[in-house]
């Protein structure tokens, strides 16, 4: 197709959206001209609940494969659009279902709660589903007190941590994006900005969460830079916060912890992409039913308790 200016790209995908009956929606890691294009921008909760209440006819998922795999399943009479067909988490394919299967049989009676990051096979062997900012509350509101949490080790150490009193069998998975970095980079980073309190997502390592200020999801981490009285910030996530964290807060500024915190397949989607998904119906997200329905169950019941 004719390559077209982005300002005239963003034109002609708002009027494709309103023709197609289309939302988009755009996770905080995505491109800033993506995010400027989106009807809504969050982290994974909030696009989740989003596209479930949406009554749009078509949802066009800026982010990586779990997320608008999500939105299918529980949207299953819309159609969901993933502008980038790689666009993949690798944390979400550390883990198969039958690595849920053989937890489950070496811990009998204990409930398994998923990260929001896996797949729908996955999700439909586990019993609820979280995100980062409410992983704690779920693992915390179950009655049992041995509980499966998977696949980040990194997250389930973080809830572990805050839930002491129970039991946490944790798999052995991770984000490389978050994981690519140690505490030697937070001193280092503290050292040059002394008076920048430190702000990190829950998917990085124990010892760089431990010398942090604040703990939280990616929209959780934008709220508190926006509401600090403080004018400097280190970032210990994807740098595609940085757009709404300058949006929010002209006058503050932000250093990122390191500049390896990209993520190659947030980083993917293009307004080209999204014209394209737009324009040629793809691609589209397809759940089988009976995996869709068990993992319905599991992310229903997250959302029921919010
Ligand atoms: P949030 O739920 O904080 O948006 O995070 C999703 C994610 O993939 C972080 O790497
Ligand atoms: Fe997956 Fe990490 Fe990228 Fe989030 S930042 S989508 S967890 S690889």
């Amino acid at each position: 197709m004719v390559e077209q200016s982005q300002n005239g790209l963003a034109k002609e995908i708002k009027r494709m959206a309103r023709e197609r009956g289309a939302i988009i929606v755009a996770h905080n890691y995505q491109n800033d001209e993506v995010q400027d294009v989106a009807d809504e921008v969050g982290d994974s909760f909030y696009l989740s609940r989003v596209c479930a209440k949406s009554n749009a006819k078509v949802i066009v998922f800026c982010g990586v494969r779990f997320m608008a795999e999500s939105a299918k399943i529980l949207s299953p009479q819309k159609t969901v659009l993933l502008p980038e067909r790689s666009a993949g988490c690798p944390m979400a394919n550390s883990i198969t279902a039958q690595d849920v299967v053989r937890l489950k049989a070496e811990h009998p009676g204990a409930p398994v709660v998923c990260y929001i990051n896996t797949s729908a096979e996955v999700k439909a062997e586990c019993d609820i589903c979280c995100t980062s900012s409410n992983a704690v509350r779920i693992v915390k509101g179950l009655p049992e007190n041995e509980i499966i949490f998977v696949p980040d080790i990194n997250l389930g150490s973080y809830v572990a941590k805050r839930v002491p009193e129970k039991k946490l069998i944790l798999f052995n998975g991770c984000c490389v994006t978050h994981n690519r970095f140690g505490a030697d980079e937070v001193v280092a980073a503290r050292q040059k900005y002394p008076d920048a309190p430190v702000a990190v997502h829950p998917e990085c390592s124990q010892p760089v969460c431990e010398l942090a200020d604040f703990i939280g999801s990616t929209s959780e981490i934008i709220d508190f830079c926006k509401s600090s009285d403080k004018k400097r910030f280190i970032i210990g996530t994807e740098m595609g916060v940085f757009h709404k964290l300058k949006a929010d807060s002209p006058d503050k500024e932000f250093y990122l912890l390191t500049p390896r915190l990209i993520c190659a397949n947030m980083k993917m989607t293009s307004l080209q992409s999204v014209y394209n998904a737009l324009n040629e119906n793809k691609t589209v997200i397809e759940v089988e039913e009976n995996i869709r329905k068990r993992a319905s169950a599991c992310l229903e019941r997250m959302l029921a308790l919010k």
